[in-house]
Formats: structure tokens, sequence, C-alpha cells
């Protein structure tokens, strides 16, 4: 039973564990190859579960450079940061742990969002894939995001988009991702590289 004997995830995990149980794992047969799913990862000491707040210290920020500039984030600050998400809701943050050390070697993120359109339906984006170099090509790039792209159909969203590097897109379509015609491109407007504007006196 493992996880599943906790009465409770509140303040255990990032979200519920056991939505990660019983995914549609039959309607991706032949993405991964050879077939495995985030319950049965091909190795006793993988894990595939929901974030926790020590996985700070299990070098879940330090893979995250890997994808991105995470700055300097103090434990309180990652603590803050996850209860804002925990209170939240609509964040899961999902990793795979190798338990012969403790380490996380690969993370994405499934984030919901509710609309008025489609009926009020709830939208999902997947954000924020990586898996550490050191462990890459071994499907645990596809793992991770093949979890989270399940999890979101069992939350009942209408779809799931992504916003990706060129070089990446074979990845993403292999399992199963598509670019739409007319509808695949990514408009950014960043507002840390913003000039601050000058209040006239
Ligand atoms: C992208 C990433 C998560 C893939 O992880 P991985 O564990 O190596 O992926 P997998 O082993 O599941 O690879 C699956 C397939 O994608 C291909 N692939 C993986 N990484 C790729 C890359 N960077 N460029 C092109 N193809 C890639 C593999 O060749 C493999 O193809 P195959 O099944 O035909 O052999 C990993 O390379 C990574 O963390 N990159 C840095 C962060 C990043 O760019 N994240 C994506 C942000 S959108």
């Amino acid at each position: 039973m493992g996880i599943l004997k906790k009465m409770t995830y509140e303040g255990e995990y990032l979200f519920d564990p056991r939505l990660l149980n019983n995914l549609e794992w039959d309607s991706v047969r032949g993405w991964l190859n050879p077939h495995i799913t985030c319950t049965e990862p091909g190795e006793s000491w993988l894990l595939v579960r929901p974030l926790q707040l020590a996985d700070y210290n299990k070098g879940f920020l330090e893979i995250l450079t890997q994808l991105t500039a995470v700055g300097n984030v103090s434990y309180a600050d990652f603590e803050r940061q996850y209860r804002n998400m925990h209170k939240s809701g609509g964040y899961y943050v999902t990793v795979i742990e190798d338990t012969r050390s403790n380490k996380i070697i690969g993370a994405a993120s499934l984030i919901s969002e509710f609309k008025f359109i489609h009926g009020c339906g709830l939208r999902a984006r997947l954000e924020d894939v990586v898996v550490n170099n050191t462990y890459r090509g071994k499907q645990l790039g596809k793992l991770i995001v093949v979890t989270v792209t399940l999890l979101a159909r069992r939350l009942g969203c209408y779809k799931m988009t992504l916003d990706c590097k060129d070089h990446l897109i074979p990845f993403y379509k292999a399992i199963g991702y598509k670019l739409e015609p007319g509808n695949a491109n990514s408009m950014t407007m960043r507002f840390d590289e913003t000039p601050k504007i000058e209040t006239p006196s």
C-alpha cells in the first residue's frame, strides 16, 4: 500500500498521490517501449510522486537549473511558494526520485486553469519538464510527461498545451502532442526585462 496507508496527504504532498494510481496507461500503449507506467516505472528504485517540501533537500531546484535560471531560493522561499500552490490548488508538480540516492532526477508540472469557455471547462498547461542529464535517454522524460498528461485527462481537462524549443517538437510529437495548423504560435512579453517606466516629476 505504501503511500496509500496515509489517511491524508495534507502537509505530506503537494497533491493527493492517489491521483497517480490507475491512470489510463492502456491508452498510450506503444508510446513507451518497453511499456512503463508511473506506478511500474521499470526499476524498483524509481519513484514517481507529487512534490514534497522535503524535495528542497533532495535536489529538486538543482535539476530545474538544467532547464532555466532558478536564482537563490532559500528554504523559506521554497516553503512559501509550495504553500501558495497547495492553497491555490491546480498545481500538480510531479517528480521522479531515485530512491537509492534520495535525489530528484526528473520533474514536470501540470497547471490547471478554470475557464468560463468550453462550458466552464478546465484547461491544462505543461510546464517545467526536466530530467537530470545523467539519466536522460532512458524514457524518463516521456514517462513524466505522459504521467502528468494522463493526470490532466483524469482531472477532466479539455486540452493540455505546452511551449517548447523547436528541437523538442519530435520529443512531444512522439507522445501525442500536435502542432495544430494555424494555432501553434507562442508569444511572450517579458516583465523581468522591461525597463522601469519613469514617473513624471
Ligand atoms: C527533454 C528532456 C526532458 C527529455 O528527457 P529524456 O529522459 O532524455 O527523454 P526520453 O529518454 O524519454 O526521450 C524520448 C525521446 O525524445 C528524444 N529526445 C530527448 N531529448 C531530446 C532533445 N533534447 N532533443 C531532441 N530529441 C530529444 C530522444 O531521442 C527519445 O527519442 P526515441 O524515443 O526516438 O529514442 C531532457 O532532455 C531535458 O531535461 N532537457 C533539458 C530541459 C528541457 O529542455 N526541457 C524541456 C522544456 S520544454
